[in-house]
């Protein structure tokens, strides 16, 4: 049969087209039988069209739609009717119109399917990704992907706008530190050395200001050793940026108006041209979070005042030691925030049962909290707010000041955290709100809510390893003030320093950057490294800066996060056409996989396998 190509795509057809003969290429979607009429449902990536084998169709014609199955891939060619009134189907685009067949051509055949193509599969995660390419048929997969390249595109046109140029960085580098494990080349030239894959291209954006490209960016594949989690994948992609001459406001404002063009562009949503700002401080205060989910309220709350005049032992305890070290600090010229007390109140949750308190308590002490209190306010005879059950008994004598200072009402639930170190109170009292937001639903699946939060920590205590490391990386220009205490009190000093966060997802992360090597030198060792180690690791770095480096800074926006999130989902996977799964595999392909000795050979490698597996 002389070959059938296509015409026409399953999304565009329309009763203008009545009359027109077309082919069409696709897969099988479904098939079903009327009283002699077969109806065929054909798709493609543009959409779903109706094929008819009409009763009075030739017996060859007939014979191959009986022998169509789901996911045959076949041509099809025929005169496109309009459908009667009453079966015109308004969910489909081409509902207007059918096309009744003259031709079918069976490409390929399709056997036994492991799942059956939906719009959203229930199949279970280790089938699709064995299957990918079954899986990326379905019409969710494919809408997601095309929000992909939508977004991607949306990117490239805005950053060009705005005079960006994208340079592409080396994927074999020398190690670039972001805190993550790197994955190493070994090479075949070198005996016992090896390249790393980019965590990100960190140092060579910055060394691309220093020859002067004063506007980078550059969709990046980075490369992290780390455990999957649902926002995290071993490989993924940043939308990696870098500008010189600018302070921290400028690279705020150029990351807004590119999610404002990527947003309005792909979703057609218009964002505000300024997001909210929080400082980190604010931040843990308010939401225990540095990345809130600001889709509902739910603040924390200082309880601290409330403390003094009650009879509750325990928080009297966590406070007084709070400032015991703290006092302990302050006479070492060291920032200690003390202790805490913090409270969150749940409106209407009064019905709470001890098991669903219980519940919540679990999930505070995961961030180290010793306990979670609660008091439930019921309504009193004298209508008056009156404090109930659990902590209720401490603060019967000052009732009125808590409920009117916390503003709680009747029927509300009141939960509190206090511990020696106020972050725990926070970080707990944190994690019960996030967790209640997703339990009580409080979030608009809808909205899109971005803040920045800046003024973050430069440096953080590495209790394991006793000693500071970079909070963000070592790159970060610490805020001016602190340049004369930073080796005295490293846990105070500010960066300049700020990430994006949407919906309660960390979705960019930058700093203005060192551009004068001395102060580069003071911060390797703060971080614990000698001379010597920072020269060897980041040495071309640092001699780069020697030839007039400009100030620069800049910010990489996870593109996956983002389009997962503009996406509705909760896992990047279902914006990454292959990705591996939560072990790093990938199903599809079995990678990673064995090699043969001559490859191992020629690369001067010997394996040692691990005790239990030998
Ligand atoms: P950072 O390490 O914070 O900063 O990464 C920036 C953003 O990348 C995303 N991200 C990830 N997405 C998916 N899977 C992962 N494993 C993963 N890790 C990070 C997050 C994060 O906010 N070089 C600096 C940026 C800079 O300073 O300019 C960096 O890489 O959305």
């Amino acid at each position: 049969m002389e070959a059938m190509k296509r015409t026409s795509t399953c999304g565009a057809l329309r009763s203008s087209d009545t009359g027109n003969i077309v082919v069409l290429n696709g897969w099988v979607n479904r098939k079903r039988d009327h009283g002699g009429i077969t109806f065929i449902n054909l798709r493609d990536r543009y959409g779903i069209t109706q094929l008819v084998v009409d009763s009075d169709a030739s017996e060859e014609l007939k014979s191959i739609a009986a022998e169509l199955k789901n996911e045959y891939c076949i041509a099809a060619e025929g005169r496109v009717r309009a459908r009667p009134k009453n079966m015109v189907n308004p969910d489909m685009a081409s509902g207007e119109i059918e096309l009744v067949l003259s031709r079918i051509a069976i490409l390929t055949r399709c056997d036994s399917l492991p799942f059956q193509i939906e719009a959203e599969t229930d199949a279970k995660e280790e089938l699709r990704l064995k299957y990918r390419y079954l899986d990326l048929r379905s019409e969710g997969m494919q809408k997601r992907i095309k929000l992909r390249n939508d977004a991607a595109f949306a990117v490239r046109e805005h950053m060009i706008s705005e005079g960006f140029y994208e340079i592409e960085t080396p994927t074999f580098i020398k190690s670039t530190p972001e805190g993550a494990r790197d994955y190493l080349v070994p090479s075949r030239l070198y005996p016992g050395k090896f390249y790393a894959l980019p965590q990100s291209p960190q140092l060579y954006k910055q060394i691309l200001m220093v020859s002067g490209f004063d506007k980078y960016f550059q969709l990046a594949r980075c490369y992290r050793d780390e455990d999957a989690r649902g926002d995290r994948q071993p490989e993924f992609t940043q939308i990696d940026i870098e500008m010189s001459f600018v302070g921290r406001d400028d690279v705020l404002g150029m990351t807004e108006r590119l999610m404002g063009h990527v947003f309005r562009k792909t979703l057609g949503i218009e964002l505000p041209a300024k997001f909210t700002r929080l400082t980190y401080d604010e931040a843990m205060e308010l939401y225990g979070s540095d990345k809130p989910d600001l889709r509902y309220e739910l603040k924390l709350q200082d309880f601290g005042p409330y403390v003094e005049a009650s009879s509750f032992q325990a928080f009297k305890d966590a406070l007084a030691q709070g400032q015991e070290e703290q006092a302990a600090s302050a006479a070492k010229g060291i920032a200690n925030q003390g202790g805490g007390v913090k409270a969150l109140v749940v409106p209407g949750k009064a019905d709470y049962s001890r098991k669903q308190i219980e519940e919540l308590e679990a999930a505070a002490k995961i961030y180290k909290a010793k306990g979670m209190a609660y008091m439930k306010l019921a309504a009193g005879p004298d209508g008056k707010a009156r404090l109930e059950g659990g902590a209720s008994k401490f603060f019967a004598d000052n009732a009125d000041a808590v409920t009117s200072g916390l503003g709680a009402k009747p029927g509300d639930l009141i939960l509190l955290v206090a511990d020696k170190k106020r972050a725990i109170a926070n970080t707990a009292l944190g994690a019960v709100r996030s967790r209640l937001g997703k339990e009580l639903g409080l979030a608009d699946p809808k909205r899109f809510e971005f803040a920045w939060i800046i003024d973050f920590p430069m440096f953080e205590w590495n209790e394991n390893e006793n000693k500071w490391d970079a909070a963000h990386h070592m790159f970060t220009w610490p805020q001016e003030k602190y340049h004369s205490v930073m080796e005295k009190d490293p846990g105070s000093v500010k960066g300049d320093l700020y990430d994006l966060v949407l919906n309660g997802y960390e979705v960019a992360s930058g700093s203005i950057r060192v551009h004068d090597p001395e102060l580069q030198k003071r911060i390797f060792r703060i971080v614990g490294f000698n001379e010597a180690e920072a020269e060897k690791r980041f040495g071309f770095l640092t001699e780069a800066f020697k030839y007039g480096a400009p100030p620069h800074g800049g910010i990489a926006p996870g593109f996956d996060r983002i389009v997962m999130i503009m996406a509705g989902q909760s896992s990047i996977k279902e914006v990454i056409a292959f990705p591996k799964n939560s072990f790093a595999v990938s199903p599809m392909d079995d990678s990673p996989g064995e090699v043969d000795q001559k490859q191992l050979d020629e690369l001067h490698l010997s394996i040692r396998y691990p005790e239990k597996q030998a």
